[in-house]
């Protein structure tokens, strides 16, 4: 593959070095296009000895080859490693006044962008308007580690290590060779809760289920390839499943019991087209969970566990919208029984629900929970069939997002 390496002038230039090493050893031809604020950091002989090709910054190098037309209509893949505030400034305003700018407007390719500046530049309006408009018009844009700023400070605003940012750009390659792939929810954002949730019984015990999360994964996944901004309410998900969402621009907001859930659920859902609620949500609660762990009593029976209902987080959202063009999802998990089979719980939870769209499956012991195949029947708010999806969690993830995305253009 043929990738053009940009670096914009911060500290973390450094890395960019260690980035263009790595993409190199995996076989890929690099063409780096620094600023000149990014030659303060690192200098042009670093970058041209290991990419063995030559650096220029400016439109006014090399006049004759075109360059700031060239080289973006060559590349494969644009990665701009990091990427200040600034850049990010000129880039959102298509702005083309350096040879890295230039290339941006005229590269057709996919293009990742990672963020690396102090957490203040970054939680700046101006910054956060700049990214959400270039993540609206299909550029990936990297969200920044936590952790070790330039000085003694932490915070949000480290360049994710080069390997991170290898991958996530390596899928956005990928993802955007593939013909088949829409990007239809550019521009969107959308809201997924994953995992289960734990309802606590005392300090350290606590009601929970089986759900792995990876359909909630899969979905926030499928969505920030398909273009959306996404906001994933990660009930007591596994970090190793929530690490390459968060290399890959999707925020996750942690979260335990169903409390919470329905908070961080609402709060992001205010500004969202659509919230997927793929969380298996605790439906009681322990009434009055003790601030100190219950202790046995020898001898004596345990004192019965009181449960309270919680409140039903996809029926409030169906029945008072946040906003009145906004999409609501849901998900259930079935098991039949009592002479009903599957599709008619579904029919019946669709009704009652409310939501737009409710995906249905089977679920049990070996089926759903903790695998890696899904079968979902996808049911409007009638309970009537729109759509019948078989395959992988990502697979399913992607058929859901079609009906979505559907919804979505016929508002
Ligand atoms: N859900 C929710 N809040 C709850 C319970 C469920 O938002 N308190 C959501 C789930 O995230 C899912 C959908 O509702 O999208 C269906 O969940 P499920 O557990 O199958 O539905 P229940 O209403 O709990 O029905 P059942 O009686 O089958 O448990």
């Amino acid at each position: 593959m043929r990738i053009l390496l940009g670096v914009s002038g911060g500290i973390a230039a450094y890395k960019a070095v260690l980035l263009l090493r790595l993409l190199r050893e995996q076989g890929h031809a690099v063409r780096v296009v620094p600023t000149a604020a990014a030659l303060r950091f690192v200098g042009a002989p670093t970058f041209e000895a290991l990419s063995g090709e030559p650096v220029s910054t400016e439109v006014f190098d090399d006049v004759p080859g075109v360059q700031h037309v060239g080289l973006g209509q060559e590349a494969d893949l644009v990665v701009v490693a990091p990427a200040t505030a600034d850049l990010l400034a000129r880039a959102a305003a298509g702005r083309a006044d350096d040879l890295l700018t230039s290339t941006l407007l005229v590269a057709r390719c996919p293009v990742v962008m990672a963020p690396a500046m102090h957490t203040e530049m970054w939680q700046h309006p101006a910054t956060r308007a700049n990214v959400e408009t270039l993540r609206g018009r299909g550029v990936h844009v990297i969200e920044p580690a936590s952790g070790r700023l330039t000085g003694a400070d932490t915070g949000a605003g480290r360049l994710p290590e080069p390997e991170d940012i290898a991958r996530a750009a390596l899928e956005a390659a990928a993802v955007g060779a593939d013909a088949s792939v829409r990007h239809d929810l550019a521009g969107r954002h959308v809201v997924v809760s994953g995992g289960g949730t734990r309802e606590p019984i005392d300090p350290v015990r606590f009601i929970g289920n089986r759900s792995s999360g990876r359909q909630g994964v899969a979905l926030a996944q499928a969505a920030a390839a398909r273009g959306a901004q996404v906001t994933l309410v990660a009930a007591n998900l596994a970090a190793d499943l929530t690490a390459p969402l968060v290399a890959a621009g999707v925020s996750v907001r942690a979260v335990g019991s169903t409390a919470e859930l329905r908070e961080a659920v609402r709060s992001a859902a205010e500004s969202a087209d659509a919230v997927v609620m793929a969380a298996a949500v605790a439906d009681f609660r322990p009434s009055a969970p003790p601030r100190a762990k219950i202790k046995k009593v020898a001898g004596s029976s345990p004192a019965p566990i009181e449960l309270v209902e919680n409140p039903d987080i996809l029926a409030e959202l169906a029945a008072h919208r946040l906003r009145a063009d906004q999409v609501v999802v849901g998900f259930a998990a079935e098991t039949g029984g009592d002479g009903t089979s599957v599709l008619e719980h579904g029919r019946a939870k669709a009704r009652r629900k409310g939501a737009d769209l409710l995906a249905v499956n089977a679920v049990g012991e070996n089926l759903g929970f903790g695998t890696d195949v899904n079968d979902v029947t996808v049911l409007d708010a009638h309970g009537e069939t729109v759509a019948a999806v078989a395959g992988s969690k990502r697979e399913v993830a992607d058929g859901l997002w079609d009906a979505v995305a559907k919804i979505l253009t016929d508002m």
